[in-house]
């Protein structure tokens, strides 16, 4: 498969940096729950978390995958849910990429109706142009509108253990050819 690197790991690293110092200073004496959306999001929360120096918990969730992107907001499913419990609790969402909006938006309002105290969103990537509206709390970068894989995202349910992101080839664009893919 034919690959365009989009964003090197080095770069992921620096980004990965710049949103926990942001979630160190905001949280400062907090002990916040970190929900990272299965499964594009496990490997940028587990480098996320290593960067914190805060207190912190985390959990997991996984909602309706991407061949579902059509389907509004209020039918984003939950197919594996978290066990905390979310009373009085400061929820950050730790989401790959923000693509139109949906799942975090339904994420949103799911935590508020268990009761959780505070809501944000953290993304490490978000679609320009997709969800206006919906401004995360914690943005790592801006991208367009190719297929992004590799860093734990998928295509097809694979290259997620590729270091770096990269966009999946498109018609009479320039590529190139990575070793083995
Ligand atoms: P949204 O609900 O439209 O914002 O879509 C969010 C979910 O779709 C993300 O959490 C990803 O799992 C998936 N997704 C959207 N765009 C991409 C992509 O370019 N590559 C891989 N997954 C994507
Ligand atoms: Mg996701």
């Amino acid at each position: 498969m034919n690959l365009k690197p989009c964003i090197p790991r080095e770069a992921i690293d620096e980004i990965v940096r710049r949103l926990a110092a942001g979630i160190n200073s905001d949280y400062s004496g907090r002990t916040p729950l970190l929900v990272g959306v299965l499964k594009g999001a496990f490997l940028f929360l587990s480098d996320l978390v290593r960067k914190l120096d805060i207190e912190h918990e985390i959990d997991f969730i996984q909602t309706s995958c991407y061949g579902h992107r059509d389907t509004p907001a209020a039918d984003v499913l939950i197919v594996r849910d978290i066990t905390a419990d979310l009373s009085g609790r400061d929820v950050i969402i730790v989401e790959d990429i923000i693509d139109r909006g949906h799942t975090a938006k339904a994420l949103m309002k799911y935590f508020s109706d268990r009761g959780a105290a505070s809501i944000r969103l953290c993304t490490l990537l978000k679609r320009e142009g997709g969800a206006p509206e919906l401004k995360a709390d914690y943005t790592g970068a801006i991208i367009g509108p190719g297929f992004v894989v590799g860093y734990g995202m998928d295509y097809k349910e694979r290259l997620r253990g590729l270091p770096g992101l990269y966009t999946v080839q498109e018609e009479g664009e320039q590529w190139m050819d990575l070793p083995g893919s």
